[in-house]
């Protein structure tokens, strides 16, 4: 061993004894007479410190060899400081070295090693080894193992296999774009990458496996933002002879263990909301439930005045801003430019000041009287001193834009803790969407899911209101996870298939395999999957899944570090039978 200890463990008890230990150097001050060394590694920083007159001629000069970053080795006595620091966990003691050995020189750095570098996004990525050696992304990583422990250990507990399934499979037109894998040995035909590993797992439910979990790398070509990877991990999990009610209790119980064991924090029992509930109350159906401000429908409050805005729009709605009534004009122009921007899409913004002083002061005081604002103030339940903000179009545009205002709104008044946790469910999505796009009904979770058995009479005449066995669990407005009730007959599957416009022929051809086994002894069955690079930052108190993960893409999908995607040889090319586009 080159080390007896580590450079997080000696404390005052040590003292006395000799001791070896390696690691970085992390810094070297050199007064002349005194010389001191801050050597790190994974569990902390110890000082080295050498009285050069009293010291070998050869130590002394080997120390002044050193620079940042080098590897060393350096065997001394533990001895008790005369300054102690509280501000590191070895502050009590130091080494007088015998003896320092190089174990590797190093390079300068290019970003200071140190908790708040002055290294960027990209040169940091470039160098994410350097990187991982700082203390904020070791932790992260330190935490992301933490949670696949635990998780580990309550689905363990609960009779749970983990089962490893393939990672070259074939692709499917459902979902999100593959990443797709040239086969040498099969000329002109391709493997996908699995987004999820959704047919295997119910695949292994017909195997009788009936509590299967992975946490598993998932795959999608999709366009990158901050909480989305190209490749990223899901804990994905799969019950048989199961109902809705029994996943969503025992997946509640993996993350209040979660909380519990890894923060040590008790959440309480998981709340459900509709997705109708969600987008009627909250526009959005992830909302953040941290805070209320629920949308208020004003269509029978405000129209049928001068107001041609109002008069015209599908919707009219808005929300009620707890104390903001004093919020400046600069204030309101920037909620007004907020909403007005393309991502957001809003034509503008109607406010109503409820003075503390009891008086109402709108945006639209041309058109409403004093009677007719009161007629707001008792829609919205507004008290003195409240903001109630107004939106108004398109129904579903206008619910979006709202719900980005909510959090804005929510964020501008402190309502969004990182310390505080809004666990809930929302259930009952419906089972189909329209695309304008294609044209056709797409599924909304997966073409797996199970209508609920009340609702498949709709399935011919009203597609679009069938709701689906499918629940999404939402924490402080990020889907950390989603899943459904399966289809296990091949009729129903069939059918499924027939709504999202294949063939028969196609069906056949793309999930054969899956509806075959269904006529093989199917158990009903569901799950769900979580979002484990999510389920971290969450837990880590960041937006960024990036820094929870060892070597992440930056936002085109590149890997700087290693350079990829990148060209391969024509050699390579002609073996796999591929003819590059000119
Ligand atoms: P779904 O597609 O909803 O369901 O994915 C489950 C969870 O995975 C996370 N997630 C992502 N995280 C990071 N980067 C991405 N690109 C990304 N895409 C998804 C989200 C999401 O809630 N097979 C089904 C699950 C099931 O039905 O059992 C599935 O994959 O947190």
């Amino acid at each position: 061993m080159l080390r007896s200890h580590t450079c997080g463990e000696l404390r005052i008890t040590h003292v006395g004894q000799t001791v070896t230990i390696s690691g970085w150097v992390q810094g070297m001050r050199d007064k002349g007479s005194l010389l001191w060394i801050d050597l790190r590694d994974r569990y902390g920083i110890t000082q080295i410190t050498i009285e050069t007159e009293n010291a070998a001629k050869e130590l002394v000069e080997t120390a002044r060899t050193l620079g940042r970053e080098f590897v060393i080795s350096v065997t001394g006595k533990v001895v008790e400081r005369y300054s102690k620091s509280d501000k590191i966990e070895t502050g009590a003691i130091e080494i007088t070295p015998d003896k320092i050995t190089v174990l590797n020189p190093a390079l300068v750095p290019p970003f200071t090693i140190e908790d708040e570098t002055d290294g960027g996004d990209d040169i940091r990525m470039k160098y994410r080894y350097l990187d991982l050696r700082r203390n904020p992304v070791r932790k992260n990583l330190e935490l992301r193992h933490r949670i696949a422990i635990e998780t580990r250990n309550y689905l363990d507990s609960l009779g749970f296999l983990e089962v490893e399934t393939p990672v070259l499979i074939k692709s499917t037109p459902e979902g999100a774009r593959d990443f797709v894998v040239p086969s040498r040995m099969n000329p002109g035909e391709f493997y996908a990458l699995p987004q999820s590993p959704q047919t295997f797992k119910q695949l292994l439910m017909v195997g009788g496996f009936d509590r299967y979990y992975q946490i598993v790398k998932c795959f999608r070509d999709e366009d990158l933002r901050a909480d989305r990877q190209p490749e990223f991990t899901q804990i994905d999990c799969e019950m048989a002879f199961v109902e809705q009610e029994d996943i969503l209790n025992t997946f509640e119980g993996m993350v209040r263990h979660l909380f519990k064991a890894v923060k040590n924090v008790e959440i309480p029992t998981l709340s459900r909301m509709t997705y109708a509930d969600a987008m009627k109350f909250y526009g959005n159906d992830k909302p953040d439930i941290r805070f209320e401000m629920k949308f208020v429908e004003l269509n029978n409050v405000v129209k049928g005045k001068e107001f041609k805005v109002f008069n015209d729009a599908g919707l009219v709605v808005g929300i009620c801003a707890k104390g903001a009534a004093e919020y400046t004009r600069k204030q309101l122009d920037e909620l007004t430019e907020f909403v007005k921007r393309p991502q957001i899409g809003a034509t503008g913004l109607v406010y109503a000041r409820y003075n503390a002083d009891g008086t109402i002061k709108s945006s639209v005081d041309k058109f409403y009287t004093e009677e007719d604002l009161k007629n707001w103030v008792a829609a919205f339940d507004a008290q003195p001193g409240d903001l109630m903000l107004i939106l108004a179009g398109e129904e579903n545009k206008t619910r979006k834009a709202l719900s980005e205002l909510r959090l804005e709104m929510g964020t501008r008044l402190g309502l969004r803790d990182k310390n505080k946790f809004a666990c809930h469910w929302v259930i009952d999505f419906p089972l189909l969407e329209w695309s304008e796009d294609t044209n056709r009904w797409h599924a909304m979770h997966h073409p797996f899911t199970s209508p609920k058995p009340e609702d498949i009479e709709l399935i011919d005449s009203a597609p679009g209101s069938v709701r689906a066995n499918a629940y999404d669990m939402v924490i402080n407005g990020v889907e950390i996870g989603g899943g459904s009730i399966r289809i296990f007959n091949k009729q129903l599957q069939s059918r499924m298939f027939d709504l999202l416009g294949f063939t028969k022929e196609e069906a056949q051809a793309q999930f054969g395999f899956l509806m075959n086994a269904f006529e093989f002894g199917a158990p009903p069955h569901g799950g769900l999957a979580l979002g484990f690079d999510r389920l971290c930052s969450l837990f880590g108190g960041a937006d960024v899944i990036r820094d929870f993960i060892a070597f992440p893409k930056n936002n085109s999908g590149r890997d700087v570090m290693i350079d990829s995607p990148a060209p391969i040889a024509q050699a390579q090319l002609d073996e796999l039978a591929i003819a590059l586009k000119k």
